[in-house]
């Protein structure tokens, strides 16, 4: 009988699900992108099922290999998930890895339960699926669109190689906040940049068709403010106006559902007093209806269950009602939909229509994906083989790499270093590390995998490099993956005296220092946003004995380096930077790339200035007139300035700004024109940034805002005319009732190589 409902269903598909021979790992040619054809299909589907293998669709379970939340403890639950399995009762898992261990569990779905529906594997390939590339945040330091979009285009051929469907990516959260350990998976504090970023990580995940073997489903999280949790402490409550709901947290997220994002994760904060899981705001009106979003919503790990402590359900039935009802389609781990909804439908209490909508989201994806015409075909092992770290993957992973490095400071041109006949000495844990660059979110990459700073310096033979630790990050040993940093920040000095000596006889000392890989990401919250451990005593006792410093910084997060600014010559942003972070280092220190990388979020000056961001709004006692009393808004012990602005990045040459100038063409449109010129002695590239300011409308707005930039590469003394558009769509806003409106005025146009560019001119809008 089983069987035979099997055939009937694959008939009246017209579709074969085959068993993945190599000959068959070629994506079906008929399987179309036909949406028509798509809804007919997800339609007959849903009629032959019962209300539980719906509900089995909505259903997520981790897949035991890798752990990224709180795991079930209990090998009872672990045989019920099993079995729940074997009964068509799951639609999805998590963190299953590998073409074979893929093949074993679709293998279940697709011949042992009734209906044969495929599941889809979702994993978090956030920065590279095994050939780990930079950090999120590093890479969006890069503005370049192109790269960040074959980065991930990368990622989704190597991870879709192993088995897996649909990345938890990109992150897309704005941020303000470098307490919060996340921003290193986010694009930074700008919504505009942030939206643009969004756009190319989804465009290189999912590809021109999503059942291409190469390609895999993305998701756009966390849906939404989880970047605004106060305090910058991980989970935390957001609490946030409606302008900063829609025209600082929405863009990015509008922005991927417009480029056809196929799914969406909710987050696990409170937003406004309401969980965001259980938000039908969020959820229903915006993104469904308003928005018009066609996929479907995954919770975040565990969040169904997380309402109860929330104080918003009163128990996991409850949760499992709120979450369905507000539009949450799919339950992550909580197993409140596989176990309650049932009878809820029952019960009344949520409408079978909405169990039918959130099924065929899930479903409609799974068709597009390829999955009922080859449900194998992720998981062909000698095609992972032939995929997985392949040498061009690393090619791109150290071609992005250089481009995002940051030279913050570069006094006296002590960058780039010659290349002969210098003593260099090397210093810090982290240049030695070859896990650390790595980062967080790395769930399928290997420890030791990445080139060191040490070793990408050792391949320039013209000096002398000898490297002294002089003190590690984190105390030897901790298990860093899952332990607070208060256990885990090194005391022990007792390596600076080699370190000390070794730079007394050095030219030029290079000092590595920053986060470990495990500092930041997801529970990794700091109050302390400077040097952990005693490397800050480790650079000031290096420091008196030779000045002639440069500070490589490797982490996940803007620090605050106060002091360095002040002291040391030359300082790098070399982020989290994956497996070729020394290659890339080692060309950016001696100058065979010249840095081009700006900042994608506001250094502070001092942890007590956050959050800070350059898009602030003005107070009504700003800097001004009366700024020698107390009476404006500052800090008595701090300036109000951040140590480097958004957008900040030099280069080993200069470039310089003239002649910026307005077009007013119909229909809104202005054609903002500027000559950039390279004024310095070497060729190099710059992000000419636009800025507007709107500076009287019915909502206060920020004193700047990006709304343009364009990436130039010039000859010395060679100038280029640079021209970039604004229209109603970048001058417009949203109002406190969450419309778009586009308002008549005057408008600041600023034009440079950071937020506070100078360059300035006007445009009126009629
Ligand atoms: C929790 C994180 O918040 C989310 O971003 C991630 O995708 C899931 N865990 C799954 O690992």
């Amino acid at each position: 009988m089983k069987k035979l409902i099997f055939i009937c269903f694959i008939l009246c598909l017209s579709c074969k699900v085959s068993t993945g021979n190599k000959d068959t790992f070629q994506k079906n040619s008929n399987n179309s992108s036909n949406n028509l054809n798509i809804e007919h299909r997800v339609d007959s589907i849903l009629k032959l099922m019962t209300l539980e293998e719906k509900i089995g669709q909505m259903n997520q379970y981790n897949g035991f290999w890798d752990a990224t939340g709180p795991v079930p403890k209990s090998n009872e639950k672990a045989a019920l998930k099993y079995e729940h399995l074997k009964k068509g009762l799951v639609g999805s898992m998590l963190n299953v890895k590998g073409a074979k261990q893929v093949r074993a569990l679709q293998k279940i779905a697709v011949e042992e339960t009734r209906l044969g529906i495929p599941l889809i594997f979702g994993f978090d390939v956030i920065h590279g699926y095994k050939t780990i590339g930079p950090i999120p945040l590093a890479e969006s330091a890069s503005w370049d669109l192109e790269a960040i979009k074959k980065a991930a285009q990368n990622a989704a051929e190597e991870a879709a190689a192993s088995g897996i469907n649909w990345t938890f990516a990109p992150m897309v959260d704005i941020s303000r906040d470098a307490r919060w350990g996340r921003v290193m998976e986010g694009a930074g504090e700008d919504p505009y940049l942030g939206a643009k970023i969004g756009v190319a990580r989804v465009q290189g995940f999912q590809g021109e068709d999503l059942a291409s073997p190469k390609s895999i489903a993305a998701c756009a999280k966390h849906f939404a403010a989880y970047g605004f949790a106060e305090s910058g402490r991980d989970y935390n409550t957001a609490d946030i106006g409606t302008s900063t709901l829609y025209n600082v947290v929405f863009p990015p997220f509008k922005a991927v559902n417009e480029a056809g994002v196929r799914t969406f994760m909710n987050s696990f904060n409170i937003l406004n007093d309401l969980p965001a899981t259980g938000n039908e705001f969020l959820q229903r009106e915006v993104l469904k209806n308003e928005w018009g979003f066609d996929g479907f919503i995954v919770s975040d790990w565990g969040s169904i269950a997380e309402m109860i402590p929330h104080g918003y359900a009163e128990d996991i039935k409850h949760a499992a009602e709120l979450a369905a009802n507000a539009g949450s389609d799919m339950d992550m781990e909580s197993s409140a939909y596989v176990l309650e909804l049932a009878n809820l439908v029952k019960e009344g209490k949520v409408d079978e229509k909405l169990i039918d909508d959130a099924a065929k989201r899930i479903l409609r994806v799974k068709f597009e994906l390829g999955l009922f015409d080859n449900p194998y075909l992720y998981c062909n092992e000698e095609h992972e083989k032939d995929v997985v770290g392949k040498r061009a993957f690393h090619d791109d992973a150290l071609d992005i790499a250089k481009k995002l490095i940051v030279l913050l400071k570069n006094e006296n041109n002590i960058l780039p270093l010659k290349k002969e006949n210098q003593k260099i000495a090397l210093i810090g844990a982290l240049a030695n590390d070859k896990t650390s660059p790595l980062g967080s979110w790395r769930i399928a990459g290997d420890d030791g995998t990445a080139v060191s700073v040490l070793e990408g310096l050792q391949q320039y033979k013209g000096n002398t490099l000898t490297y002294a630790k002089g003190a590690d990050v984190v105390s030897p040993g901790s298990n860093i993956t899952f332990v607070n940093e208060l256990k885990i920040n090194e005391t022990d000095t007792t390596g600076f005296s080699e370190a000390i000596n070794v730079a007394k006889a050095a030219d030029v000392v290079v000092m590595v220092l920053g986060e470990h890989g495990y500092q930041t990401g997801e529970g990794r919250s700091r109050t302390k946003i400077d040097l952990p451990g005693v490397q800050q005593e480790l650079l000031e006792a290096v420091y008196k004995v030779n000045k002639n410093i440069v500070l490589v910084l490797t982490n996940g997060r803007p620090l605050a380096i106060t002091w360095a600014d002040d002291n040391i010559p030359a300082i790098v942003e070399a982020w989290h930077l994956g497996v070729q972070s020394g290659n890339a280092i080692a060309q950016v220190l001696y100058g065979d790339y010249n840095p081009s990388g700006k900042l994608p979020m506001t250094f502070p000056r001092n942890v007590g200035q956050i959050p800070i961001y350059y898009n602030y709004k003005n107070t009504g006692r700003p800097h001004g007139k009366n700024s020698d009393v107390v009476f404006w808004s500052h800090y008595s012990d701090e300036s109000n300035k951040p140590l480097y602005p958004f957008g900040h990045g030099l280069s080993y040459t200069t470039f310089s700004y003239k002649n910026l100038k307005v077009e007013a063409l119909p229909n809104s449109k202005f054609k903002i024109m500027v000559d950039v010129t390279n004024s310095g002695t070497v060729i190099g590239k710059e992000v000419v940034q636009l800025y507007i300011q709107d500076k009287f409308a019915s909502l206060a707005r920020p004193v700047r805002e990006l709304k343009g930039f364009v990436m130039v590469e010039l000859e010395p003394k060679k100038t280029k005319t640079i021209e970039l558009m604004l229209t109603e769509k970048e001058l417009g806003f949203y109002s406190q009732h969450g419309v778009f409106i586009v308002e008549p005025g005057e408008f600041n146009v600023y034009v440079g190589g950071n937020s506070n560019a100078t360059l300035s001119t006007t445009l009126i809008l009629e």
